[in-house]
């Protein structure tokens, strides 16, 4: 990936990767996200250099393959992926062993916890109405406590712009075989409480 000092792993279109979880399961499983570098993930792995500072408690919310994470771990930070898909975090433990780090990972849902990180990295979340709310309050909490909150988003129908202020753009290729925005820029934004 441009810009991306190591090797990820990822999948160029996502149906094989998904049939070959639903066969190992044997039963109905959700899309491989985790497969994919996300517009909003890639940028944050981009900013991680300069928003992440070595020893901070940094969580990646919604890690998908973790890149945000593990490109903040690479800058010395304690992070823990976070990602209610156990081939999620699975792969970011992939992602931070290619890139030699390590980061820690849990699949529990932290959306309305708060366990005193530094800085909180989300990456391409506001795609669903619902959860979309419910990170923002989320969010609003976390930042008024204290936290930094960067988000990287290439424009998602509910990402809320007026909680935000715009930090950078980032001209990005997304894969067409798996998102439906390619030709937005991947914006990274700074949350800020309403
Ligand atoms: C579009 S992917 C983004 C992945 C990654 N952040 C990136 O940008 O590459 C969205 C991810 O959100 C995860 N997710 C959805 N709701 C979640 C929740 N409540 N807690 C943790 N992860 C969640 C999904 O499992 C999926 O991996």
């Amino acid at each position: 990936m441009p810009g991306l000092a190591h090797p990820i792993h990822l999948a160029d279109t996502p149906l094989p990767v998904w049939e070959a979880v639903e066969a190992l399961e044997g039963r109905r499983w959700e899309p491989p996200f985790w497969a994919h570098l996300w517009p909003g993930s890639w940028a944050l792995a981009l900013e991680a250099g300069g928003v992440v500072r070595p020893g901070a408690r940094v969580l990646d919310f919604a890690c998908g393959g973790g890149v945000a994470g593990v490109a903040a771990a690479a800058v010395g930070a304690n992070v823990l992926c976070a990602d209610l898909d156990p081939y999620a975090v699975t792969c970011a433990e992939l992602n931070a062993q290619s890139w030699g780090v390590s980061v820690d990972v849990t699949t529990n849902d932290l959306i309305g916890r708060d366990e005193g990180w530094d800085v909180v990295l989300v990456g391409d979340v506001f795609y669903e109405r619902g959860l979309a709310a419910r990170v923002a309050g989320w969010l609003d909490g976390l930042e008024r406590r204290g936290a930094q909150v960067w988000v990287g988003d290439p424009g998602r129908q509910f990402f809320p712009v007026s909680s935000a202020r715009l930090f950078r753009e980032h001209a990005l290729a997304p894969n067409p075989a798996w998102d439906s925005v390619v030709d937005r820029p991947a914006r990274v934004w700074e949350w800020t409480a309403r």
